[in-house]
């Protein structure tokens, strides 16, 4: 069994050149695939109120949420880092109401770290949530807790202000202490320069190949949808495909009398089905 990844190994991989992979996952048996594969990071991401339970967007995703999610990949994940993700209002409306949530999600769940969208917006709460002896790592960009704010999933950093106000995030992150930052929806130019700027490991979904690791819904880059593809997503198997093709052959085979067969079945003594057939 390969060793549990630590903080310690995230911060290490910057400085030793190795690419960071992280991939999400919201339940035991996708974790334990992910992890046996031999994935650096699980995220639990607020990403589930839309692969798991089927909203537009990630904006109603409780801590609760978060919390029973994590419970279960945890106990799949031997030797990956797990990450859970701080949901939308959870750490917005006050400090303390942020390490409060924060502490929640470490204490209940057993996640190694909590993930928080923003930048300089929400230093003092990241700042207060690492004080509390909770790794945090930052996510920029394209975050989909601001998509009422942005107008829709848009890339983000485009303009000179708008760039110039992510790399100011970033070095805040860094300062108050962050062990890494993901970057999300941001040109690929823009995400190297915060990646040399920055002494913590940069996490890429849609931001190039420049970061220093890369992030992918697991149900994205699994194939498991047909209907939508994002441009920044890579299918690495269509397992809609293979599904389809499997469910399929089992209506046929139960249709037709195909499934069962004798391997399937469990036997009862032949004493005791005569005597109860005799009862009966
Ligand atoms: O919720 C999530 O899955 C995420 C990734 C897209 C980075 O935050």
């Amino acid at each position: 069994m390969s060793k549990k990844i630590t903080v310690n190994d995230i911060k290490k991989a910057k400085q030793t050149h190795q690419k960071l992979t992280m991939i999400t996952a919201y339940d035991y048996t996708m974790a334990q695939l992910v992890d046996r594969a031999g994935v650096d990071i699980i995220l639990v991401g607020d990403s589930l109120g839309m692969v798991v339970q089927g909203n537009e967007n990630t904006l109603s995703v409780t801590v609760d949420d978060i919390i029973y999610h994590t419970k279960a990949v945890k106990k799949g994940a031997k030797s990956a880092f797990i990450l859970a993700d701080m949901p939308f209002m959870s750490y917005h409306v006050s400090v303390e109401k942020a390490v409060e949530n924060a502490g929640k999600i470490i204490k209940e769940s057993g996640a190694d770290a909590i993930k928080l969208e923003g930048g300089a917006d929400v230093i003092d709460k990241v700042e207060a949530i690492i004080k509390a002896q909770i790794p945090v790592i930052g996510h920029l960009g394209l975050t989909p807790q601001s998509i009422n704010v942005f107008g829709g999933f848009k890339v983000q950093g485009k303009q000179l202000e708008t760039a110039k106000q992510l790399i100011e995030d970033a070095l805040a992150l860094e300062k108050a202490g962050i062990t890494a930052i993901t970057l999300e929806g941001i040109p690929e130019k823009l995400a190297k320069i915060i990646s040399e700027k920055v002494s913590v490991p940069t996490i890429g979904i849609g931001a190039g190949k420049y970061c220093d690791g890369q992030v992918l819904v697991s149900n994205d880059m699994l194939g498991m949808f047909s209907d939508f593809v994002p441009k920044f997503v890579k299918q690495y198997a269509l397992l809609h495909k293979d599904i389809d093709t499997a469910v399929k052959k089992y209506i046929d085979e139960v249709k037709t009398g195909q499934f069962p067969t004798e391997k399937h079945n469990y036997s009862i003594d032949n004493d005791v089905l005569k005597h109860l057939k005799k009862e009966l």
